[in-house]
C-alpha cells in the first residue's frame, strides 16, 4: 500500500525522506516522490519505478529544505503514471500533499473545486485534497481552519500530510495509520514506525479521527473539530527497528529462516490472555476465526488443530465474506481476528461488523499498536517481529504458534511440542540445496498444481499462494481427492503437480490420483516422508506427528516458491502488484 512520510527538523529533508521511503518498500508501491519546503516556495520530484531508479534519474535527495513530505504510491484511482505519482499540488502550487487511502467523494470535490477555478493535472482522487486545503486557506487565510474544513469535506479512508509554502505541515488520519516520531533532529509523520525508526523510537500513535498541526518545532494534535487532544509517547520496541538483512540475499529468506524460533516464541508471553481466551471458548465449546490470504490459510490450520487435539469447532470466515456470513453471530460469540499486520481492511471491516453482533474480538496480531489490536477485547501477539517480504513467511508460523498454544492451553499442556516443531523446520531449512534443485526444474511452468488432503489441503492452499505470489505461476491448491471430479481435464505434459503425501492412511489414495496425473503426462513432486517411484522429483521430510509434519511441508512449499522466483528472476521480497498491509477494500 501507499507510504507517506513528512519530515520537519534540522537536517536536509529530502535524503532523510528517501531513505525513509526505501526502509518502507516493503509495504508495496509502484511510483515514489518528494517534495520539499524551502525558500517560501515547493520543489517536487516524482516518477514511476522503485525507489532508487527514481532517485538515480531524477534526484529526489537532492532537493533542498529542512521540511519535506515523500510518497510511495500504490495505484488504485488512474495509471501507474509519473503524473499521477504523489506528491500532489493544489493547482497555485502553495500546497503539496501526499496521501493514503481513497477519498470516496473525489468526483463531487473536483467539480465543486473546478467550477470555482482550481485545476488538476492528475486522474486520481488524492489531488482534491491539495485544491480543497488551498481553497480554504484562501478563503481563510489560516493553516488550521483550512485543515478542520478540509477533513470534513472528505469522505472515505485516508491519511494525508500536506506541506504549505510558509513550510507549515499539517496531516489527518481516518482508518489508514499514521504515526509521529519524535527525534532529536526533526519531527516525522509516517504510515510505519520504519520510516523513522533510525532516528527515534519515540512514537505517537495517532487514533483515527485525529489531526495535527507541525509549526515552529512543535506538534499539536487535535480532533476533528480543532480541539486540543493530550498526547502519549510511546517507546516502539527496538526490534522493529531490525530490519537488516545481515547474511542473507534478501528478506524473505532470512524470515523463512527465522522460522524455528518464531514458533517459540509465539505466545510464550501470554499466557494470561491465553488463559482467559481458552476459558471463553471451553464455555461455548466453539469459535469463530477470520482473516485474509495467508491468515486466513493458518485459520484453517487452526480449524483443524483445535478440532483434533481439543475437540473444539472453529468456524473459519473469509474476512472479505464476512458481512455475508454475518447472520450467524451471537452476542457472546468469539471471534478470532488472525492478521499479520492488524491493518487489513477486510479484516477490521469483519471485526466491525462482529462487533456489532455483540461477538468477543481476540486478536492475533504483529503489533500491539495496530488498528486491529486498538479494537479487539484480547490481544495475543505474534511476536515475530517485523516481517518485511511481502509475502508472508514467518507470520505464518507465529500464528499457527499462536493457535498452537491455544490448544495447549485448551487441553491444560498436553498440546504439541513447539520445540519438536522448531527442530522440523530447521531440518526442512537444512535440506535447501535439494529443495532448490527441484525448484531450478520449474523456471517455465505454467500451471501448478498443489495436492493434499485434511490438514494437508489447508498446506495445499497456502503452498499455491505462496508461488502465485513469489513466482506468478499459476498455482491452485486443490483437495486431493477431486482431482478426477474435474481439474484432471486441465492436465497436460506442461502440467506440474506438487503432491503432499503424508505416510499414513491416505498416502495410498495420494499416489493413486498422482498416477492418474502421470499418465496424462504432468510432473509429480512427491512432498513425503516415503518415495515413491510415481514421483518424478521427491522432496523428502522426516515423519512425524500430523502438525509437526505439516508445518514442515509449509517450509518445503516456500523454499519451493522462493527458488522458483530466483529461477524465473524475480525478487521475492517484492512481488509485483502486492502490497504488505492491504488497507484498502
Ligand atoms: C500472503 C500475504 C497476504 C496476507 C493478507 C492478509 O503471503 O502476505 O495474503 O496474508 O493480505 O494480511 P494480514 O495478515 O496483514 O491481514
Amino acid at each position: 500500500m501507499c507510504s507517506i512520510i513528512g519530515y520537519v527538523g534540522k537536517s536536509d529533508a529530502a535524503p532523510i525522506l528517501v531513505k525513509s521511503l526505501h526502509r518502507m518498500e516493503y509495504r508495496g508501491y509502484d511510483s515514489v516522490g518528494v517534495a520539499t519546503h524551502d525558500n517560501d516556495s515547493i520543489c517536487m520530484r516524482k516518477g514511476t519505478g522503485r525507489v532508487q531508479e527514481v532517485n538515480d534519474q531524477k534526484g529526489l535527495d537532492a532537493l533542498s529544505g529542512v521540511t519535506g513530505l515523500g510518497h510511495t504510491r500504490w495505484a488504485t484511482h488512474g495509471a501507474v503514471t509519473d503524473i499521477n505519482a504523489h506528491p500532489h499540488m493544489s493547482s497555485s502550487g502553495d500546497v503539496a500533499i501526499v496521501h493514503n487511502g481513497v477519498v470516496e467523494n473525489h468526483e463531487t470535490l473536483r467539480d465543486r473545486l473546478k467550477e470555482d477555478g482550481y485545476t488538476f493535472a492528475s486522474e486520481t482522487d488524492s489531488e482534491v485534497i491539495a485544491n480543497l486545503l488551498q481553497y480554504h486557506k484562501d478563503r481563510t487565510g489560516d493553516i488550521k481552519e483550512s485543515l478542520i474544513n478540509t477533513i470534513q469535506d472528505i469522505q472515505g479512508h485516508y491519511a494525508f500530510i500536506a506541506m504549505f509554502d510558509d513550510g507549515a505541515m499539517v496531516s489527518a488520519r481516518y482508518g489508514e495509520p499514521l504515526i509521529v516520531g519524535m527525534a532529536e533532529n526533526g519531527i516525522f509523520l509516517s504510515s510505519d514506525v520504519l520510516g523513522f525508526i533510525e532516528h527515534t523510537d519515540e512514537a505517537i500513535y495517532l487514533e483515527s479521527g485525529m489531526c495535527c498541526i507541525i509549526q515552529n518545532n512543535d506538534v499539536q494534535i487535535m480532533d476533528y473539530a480543532g480541539n486540543v487532544i493530550k498526547h502519549r509517547t510511546t517507546t516502539v520496541s527496538k526490534e522493529f527497528g531490525d530490519t537488516r538483512m545481515g547474511e542473507y540475499a534478501n528478506y524473505t529468506l532470512k524470515e523463512i529462516h527465522e522460522q524455528p524460533n518464531a514458533i517459540l516464541r509465539a505466545g510464550m508471553n501470554s499466557h494470561k490472555q491465553m488463559e482467559q481466551v481458552s476459558d471463553m471458548i471451553r464455555s461455548a465449546g466453539f469459535a469463530y476465526a477470520t482473516g485474509s490470504g495467508t491468515s486466513y490459510n493458518a485459520a484453517l490450520i487452526g480449524q483443524k488443530i483445535l478440532r483434533r487435539s481439543a475437540g473444539i469447532r472453529l468456524e473459519v470466515i473469509l474476512s472479505s465474506e464476512m458481512s455475508a456470513e454475518s447472520d450467524m453471530l451471537r452476542s457472546g460469540d468469539v471471534l478470532l481476528a488472525i492478521s499479520q499486520s492488524g491493518e487489513s481492511a477486510d479484516v477490521l471491516d469483519a471485526v466491525r461488523i462482529a462487533k456489532k453482533a455483540g461477538c468477543v474480538i481476540v486478536c492475533m496480531v504483529n503489533s500491539v499498536n495496530s488498528s486491529l489490536a486498538k479494537i479487539s477485547d484480547v490481544i495475543l501477539l505474534m511476536d515475530c517481529g517485523q516481517e518485511i517480504g511481502v509475502a508472508a513467511t514467518k507470520s505464518f508460523m507465529a500464528q499457527c504458534g499462536l493457535l498452537l498454544r491455544l490448544v495447549d492451553t485448551l487441553t491444560d499442556g498436553a498440546g504439541i511440542d513447539h520445540n519438536k516443531i522448531s527442530n522440523a523446520i530447521s531440518d526442512v531449512i537444512s535440506n535447501s540445496d535439494m529443495i532448490r534443485d527441484v525448484a531450478y526444474t520449474l523456471g517455465d511452468t505454467k500451471d501448478v498444481y498443489v495436492l493434499g488432503r485434511g490438514i494437508h489441503h489447508s498446506v495445499a492452499l497456502e503452498a499455491a499462494l505462496k508461488i502465485k505470489e513469489l513466482t506468478y505461476i499459476h498455482a491452485e491448491g486443490l483437495n486431493g481427492g477431486e482431482m478426477k471430479h474435474g481439474p484432471l481435464a486441465l492436465i497436460d505434459k506442461s502440467s506440474v503437480v506438487i503432491v503432499m503425501n503424508p505416510h499414513d492412511d491416505t498416502y495410498n489414495d495420494m499416489l493413486l490420483g498422482a498416477r492418474e496425473v502421470q499418465a496424462r503426462g504432468g510432473t509429480i513432486i512427491g512432498v513425503s516422508d516415503k518415495s515413491s517411484d510415481v514421483y518424478d522429483h521427491w522432496i523428502g521430510i522426516p515423519s512425524g506427528d500430523g502438525v509437526t509434519y505439516s508445518l514442515a511441508e509449509v517450509v518445503v512449499s516456500q523454499l519451493l516458491a522462493y527458488y522458483t522466483a530466483l529461477a524465473r528472476d524475480i525478487n521475492p521480497d517484492y512481488p509485483r502488484n502486492l502490497a504488505k498491509s492491504v488497507t484498502v477494500k
